[in-house]
């Protein structure tokens, strides 16, 4: 597949087909992503892929929690504490273009409520990867994280598979923490759901739109005008 192609097919996935996804095929797109780049190759990143009971225990304890209570602080602020404009319309249109696309009223609670608790079911995926980052690293190694969670992505579209990237995950880290024995020196950075798209699931039309790029672009060219 063109690495264009990749990168525009690639769409967060939140309805996958009840299809088993061979070991074989998560090992591919791992051993793929493994050629990340990162500041003096540190390779920051530590992937546990959680399938089967231990999938289905793990997710059955978050989405209990999630029932009854709001969730604990995350590990990290991975979003802003006060949202402030341009981002909390952008972050709005997102949520109203999920909801809308499947046909949830502003008024819905219940509805949204519900579509929020999919994350805990990993949208169904028969594969959930967690990641994380030894405590004690910089910035610097979060940037080389992201790269490495987008060639995950992009790795998976290659091999036929597709993905959601989640930090819906980070509310509950005590529990994922529990349950995969992480170490004290080991922080949750997020989850990601990984298996079959289903095609033909409406939630799964919901492409959200993009700047142009002329509104995040400023072109220092010396000829005196910028466009
Ligand atoms: C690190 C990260 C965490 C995310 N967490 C969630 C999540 O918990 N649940 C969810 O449904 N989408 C989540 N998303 C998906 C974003 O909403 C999505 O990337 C964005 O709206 C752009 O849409 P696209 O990925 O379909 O192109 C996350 C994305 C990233 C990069």
């Amino acid at each position: 597949m063109h690495v264009l192609e990749a990168i525009r097919q690639r769409g967060s996935t939140r309805a996958f087909l009840p299809k088993a996804v061979s070991r074989e095929l998560i090992q591919q797109l791992l051993a793929a992503a493994r050629y990340s780049p990162s500041g003096t190759n540190i390779q920051p990143w530590r992937v546990h892929v959680v399938t089967g009971a231990v999938r289905d225990r793990l997710c059955a304890r978050v989405v209990a929690a999630a029932r009854t209570g709001t969730g604990e602080a995350p590990p990290y602020a991975y979003y802003p504490a006060t949202w402030r404009e341009p981002y909390l319309g952008r972050r709005r249109a997102c949520g109203w273009g999920l909801y809308g696309t499947l046909g949830i009223a502003k008024s819905d609670r219940e509805r949204m409520q519900a579509q929020q608790l999919r994350n805990f079911q990993f949208f169904d995926a028969p594969v959930g990867l967690f990641f994380t980052i030894d405590n004690d690293l910089p910035q610097g190694a979060w940037l080389d994280y992201g790269m490495f969670l987008q060639t995950v992505m992009l790795a998976a579209e290659g091999v036929g598979l597709a993905t959601c990237p989640q930090a819906a995950w980070l509310d509950y880290h005590s529990i994922i923490r529990d349950e995969l024995m992480l170490p004290a020196d080991q922080t949750l950075v997020c989850g990601m759901a990984v298996g079959y798209r289903d095609t033909s699931a409406i939630v799964n039309g919901f492409r959200p739109d993009r700047l142009p790029v002329q509104s995040f672009t400023v072109w220092h060219d010396g000829e005196g005008g910028l466009s």
